[in-house]
């Protein structure tokens, strides 16, 4: 590898070729239980999922110089957990010990609001799944680790190429009104009140073949609302399975090809895809701009959007993000912009609350105050325009969720002093101060920076609003450039990486109390302390210091509870077996209409079918013998699972709305799936439906 970088160096000498860097690209299956386990996001004990839009995916690149490597992951899960990352690397030591650690590994997630919960160490973010899942978790963990194998045993010498772009009718500021609080001068360097940058990253091996993409844009994958029962990777993924659609060719299932194209979540605090903007359900009327009410109450204003339902809206916003980011990757490469320079990686956990930041105080000048223990507020509670607060805490401890019933006990008033170190903030939840039956938030924190070349890769643990992600990227291509950096040194932000701290908003929007604001962690200068401390991070990277690790966090896996219950048993209705078509597709189908079937089901938690699927539709060879063109995975088929009055009784209805252009023919569908016995032994079976042609009117 020494020797690849001499040559790329004599290379870029004489004909100012870019780095040569080794890189690997890997995708692997992440998708959790689907049924019976509440979505991550919207805070709301309901819905569970009930089947599979789309599967979730792991999408890992390594980038090599021949001294440092790192690896960026983007996954298509809500946020990634302290659990998570921590158990990733477990792993990456125990098989490649030296080569990965949680310095050089970054896991972020794309921000999906319709991926399974329960995967999380901390007590209030699995509240509405009733506790901890283990089977969520698996997934997760296992599939991330396998994309980095795979892109591990993947790599090969590759051009790295950097483009951006602006897209702009693909996301709107959910908080307009929080924003304006930024000061005048400040907004006036801007023109939206959004990013509306696209920054991608193409990797074309030496010998010409594209190997991936990595493609930020700041946008919540809220397409999918909070009655979506669907496993979904909402807008991105389905951007970036298009995007490897194009590239692997459509004989190439989901998930299966070698290209990798990862949609990755930026500073999305504060936007949403929902870009009709949020109105009164009842009325029609506009929101109240200040508190997105109508009738001083949160649920009746919803954002909607661009779509005539929600799928559409998905459709659309990943559409929109795919055809831009291809636009980038169509140049010429002689076009875009070489990433030059080496990798490198600085890394340190925070103990939060005890950061301190120097604050310019009215009265009493310069003054140094200390970040706050965590505490969420209020507006946490109100929710916000993509998905108002049902989060059954406003209903108090007599709600149905038993594990709220259970933790509900641990509950105190919060101190004094907390309360006057998170004003303006009304606090609701002091869950610093809460530590039965373990943690409820983080303190320690991961921190992390990524250098390639000319671009620095910010992993940030939690949500930047647009705002706090503009001072972010600027703070910190001064400070690489105040340091010896390049003078084309640029930052993007990856959000949601490596452990959950909800929202980082501005001081200003602070202020305002928002949902954003109201769900900042460590008190109004929690944003302070983070540019502090990623300052810190690009020092360290271009003086070449090391910094001290930090302390360690909690691993908290031992001290998990479980409510869910598991699969009792599966019992085929009578008369039947398992796998049984119950009702036929109808014979003859046009383009664009939908085909549908019902077979009988075991429980989709009896197996995950992970890298494999619930559902094929075949279509009829000249020969006879028949070829898979869809599994559960693709965005115009649905498996959709559902309990029947019958004991153990269940059915999958399986959906496929046949594309415009689909040939004319013979084509069939099946399912597959797992029952359990009452003895606990779990079988397999399948099903397949009649043939029923495709045709012309
Ligand atoms: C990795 O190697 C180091 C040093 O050789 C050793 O101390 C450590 O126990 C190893 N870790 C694992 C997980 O094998
Ligand atoms: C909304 O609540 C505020 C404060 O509680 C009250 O003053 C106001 O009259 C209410 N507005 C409506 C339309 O009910
Ligand atoms: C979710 O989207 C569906 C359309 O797909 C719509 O009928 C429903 O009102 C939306 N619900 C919310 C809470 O946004
Ligand atoms: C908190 O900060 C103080 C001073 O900055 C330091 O001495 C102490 O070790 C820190 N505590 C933790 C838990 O990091
Ligand atoms: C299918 O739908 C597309 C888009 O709505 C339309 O352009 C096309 O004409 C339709 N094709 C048929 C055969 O109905
Ligand atoms: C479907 O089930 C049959 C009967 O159990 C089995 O022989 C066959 O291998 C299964 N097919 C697939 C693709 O799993």
């Amino acid at each position: 590898m020494k020797l690849l970088i001499v040559i790329a160096i004599v290379i870029h000498a004489c004909f100012a070729d870019p780095t040569i860097y080794d890189v690997g690209v890997g995708i692997a299956d992440i998708t959790g239980p689907a049924a019976d386990i509440n979505t991550m996001g919207y805070a709301s004990p309901s819905p569970l999922t009930s089947g599979i839009h789309t599967r979730l995916y792991s999408r890992a690149f390594v980038i090599d110089d021949g001294n440092n490597r790192v690896v960026f992951v983007s996954a298509d899960v809500c946020m990634i957990d302290q659990a998570v990352k921590t158990e990733v690397v477990k792993r990456l030591e125990a098989k490649y010990n030296g080569t990965y650690s949680a310095k050089n590994v970054v896991l972020s997630g794309t921000h999906t609001h319709s991926g399974p919960g329960g995967y999380l160490q901390y007590v209030l973010l699995i509240i509405t799944s009733k506790g901890w899942v283990q089977q969520s978790f698996d997934a997760l963990v296992d599939g991330i680790f396998l994309s980095i194998d795979r892109a591990h045993k993947d790599t090969q010498p590759a051009n790295i190429y950097y483009a951006k772009d602006t897209l702009i009718d693909a996301n709107i500021n959910r908080s307009p009104s929080s924003y304006l609080n930024n000061p005048a001068p400040e907004r006036a360097k801007y023109t939206y009140n959004t990013d509306k940058d696209m920054v991608q990253l193409k990797f074309v091996s030496t010998d010409g073949q594209p190997l991936g993409v990595i493609n930020w844009y700041a946008v919540h994958l809220t397409s999918m609302n909070k009655t979506n029962q669907y496993i979904s990777s909402d807008n991105k993924g389905y951007a970036g399975l298009l995007f490897e659609g194009a590239v692997n060719g459509a004989e190439i299932m989901p998930g299966k090809g070698p290209f990798v194209a990862a949609f990755a979540s930026s500073n999305l605090g504060d936007v949403s895809p929902n870009t009709m903007g949020a109105r009164c359900i009842d009325t029609g009327l506009p929101c109240d701009f200040v508190s997105s009410t109508c009738n001083n109450r949160s649920q009746l204003c919803i954002a909607f959007g661009p779509g005539k339902d929600m799928v559409d809206s998905t459709r659309i916003i990943g559409e929109k993000q795919f055809q831009k980011a291809w636009s980038m990757y169509e140049k010429d490469n002689s076009e875009l912009e070489p990433l030059e320079g080496p990798v490198q990686f600085a890394h340190q956990y925070v103990d939060m609350p005890n950061c301190s930041v120097e604050i310019q105080d009215a009265v009493n000048g310069p003054t140094t105050v200390k970040l706050c223990t965590p505490a969420l507020g209020y507006a946490f509670a109100a929710g916000c325009v993509d998905g108002a607060g049902a989060f059954d805490f406003t209903q108090g401890t007599t709600s149905g969720n038993d594990f709220w019933n259970l933790v509900s006990t641990a509950l105190v008033e919060p101190s004094e002093e907390v309360q006057k170190c998170h004003a303006p903030k009304p606090v609701l939840l002091s869950t610093g101060e809460l530590s039965w039956p373990y943690a409820w938030h983080p303190n320690i924190v991961e921190t992390q920076l990524l250098r390639i070349g000319q671009l620095m890769i910010a992993a940030v643990p939690g949500e930047f609003t647009t705002m706090a992600g503009r001072r972010l990227r600027e703070a910190l291509n001064s400070e690489a450039i105040n340091n010896g950096g390049p003078s084309n040194i640029k930052t993007v932000i990856a959000g949601l990486s490596n452990v959950y701290t909800h929202y980082v908003t501005t001081f200003e929007e602070y202020q305002m109390q928002r949902y954003e604001a109201g769900s900042v962690l460590y008190g109004p200068h929690t944003l302070s302390a983070h540019l502090n401390q990623y300052k810190k991070l690009t020092r360290s990277i271009f003086k070449d210091e090391d910094l001290e690790s930090g302390p360690t966090p909690p691993f908290l896996l031992d001290s998990q509870i479980s409510l869910v219950p598991g699969v009792v048993f599966d019992r085929p209705a009578f008369g039947h077996e398992f796998g049984d078509c119950i009702v036929q597709p109808y014979p003859f189908v046009r383009p664009n209409e939908t085909v549908t079937a019902t077979f009988v089901a075991g429980h989709p938690r009896n197996n995950l079918m992970t890298e494999m699927t619930f559902m094929t539709v075949e279509a009829k060879q000249e020969d006879g013998s028949w070829k898979v063109i869809r599994t559960d995975a693709h965005f115009d088929t649905f498996f959709f699972w559902e309990r029947t009055s019958g004991v153990g009784q269940s059915e999958a209805h399986l959906r496929w709305i046949v594309p415009a252009d689909t040939p004319e023919g013979e084509y069939r569908i099946s399912h597959f799936g797992h029952y359990k016995n009452i003895d606990a032994t779990i079988v397999s079976y399948n099903g397949t439906t009649q043939s029923f042609k495709v045709g012309a009117v």
